[in-house]
């Protein structure tokens, strides 16, 4: 028995979720990364692959694009998987000039700008803070890896194409970086009484207008995955 969007069957799923947005990110990490990695879910070609890495278990899960996507999917893995740590590794744009596209970023908190919170929560939150504890475990791991990290405040945007200048948004709000599902995983994080934390690889910089190639992309993406596998050991 799955649930309405996940075919895999309880005890398929490993306590720890790595969540690209991507399916087939979650396909090619999964085959580069896990020793015997599963394939346990494939409604919508939301892919979800489970298998060890370092003889752990772990899943890596698509979570699909927004804050309603990954609502849906957070939501069944912890409420229905028994799920503990669901560790997001994305991609985001940088609203500070200083951001080198390819820099890793460790999400201290997440605006969001909808009404996400409210009616998971009953109480309306616009700033979400990430479990600490994960946050702190990346932070000390990135360290033995000298991977450098810079880390702050997301604005888990609703909407891609907008008419706003979301440049003033971020000034206003001390927004460092954009990117679209942290609100509403963090949120069903502290509904259901588990843990979220969202790393992110800076693909585009909004100031600077700096951006990266799909190609660049796929292979830089490894230092944040990696990052997050080593994290999910401790
Ligand atoms: N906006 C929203 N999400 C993103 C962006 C962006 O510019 N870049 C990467 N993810």
């Amino acid at each position: 028995m799955g649930t309405p969007h996940i075919e895999a069957q309880v005890g398929q799923i490993a306590k720890f979720v790595l969540m690209p947005g991507d399916p087939l990110r979650a396909k090619v990490m999964a085959e580069k990364y896990l020793t015997n990695p599963k394939l346990v879910n494939r409604v919508r070609n939301m892919f979800m692959y489970t298998g060890t890495y370092k003889g752990v278990p772990i899943t890596i899960a698509a979570s699909g694009m927004g804050n309603a996507s990954m609502g849906i999917y957070s939501y069944e893995l912890f409420n229905d998987y028994d799920v503990d740590y669901i560790l997001r590794v994305g991609t985001c744009g940088a609203y500070n000039k200083d951001y080198r596209p390819y820099s890793v970023f460790n999400t201290k908190d997440s605006y969001g700008e909808s009404q996400f919170a409210k009616i998971v929560t009953r109480t309306h939150q616009e700033i979400l803070p990430a479990a600490k504890e994960m946050f702190d475990t990346i932070a000390e791991t990135a360290k033995e890896l000298n991977i450098p990290l810079i880390s702050g405040r997301a604005h888990a945007s609703d909407v891609f194409y907008r008419s706003d200048n979301s440049l003033a948004l971020a000034k206003e709000k001390h927004l460092d970086v954009v990117e679209m599902e942290t609100y509403a995983l963090f949120a069903n994080a502290i509904k259901l009484n588990k843990k979220a934390a969202a790393l992110f690889t800076v693909s585009d910089n909004l100031v600077t207008g700096e951006v990266t190639t799909s190609q660049e992309r796929e292979s830089k993406f490894t230092t944040m995955f990696e990052l997050a596998l080593e994290t999910a050991l401790k």
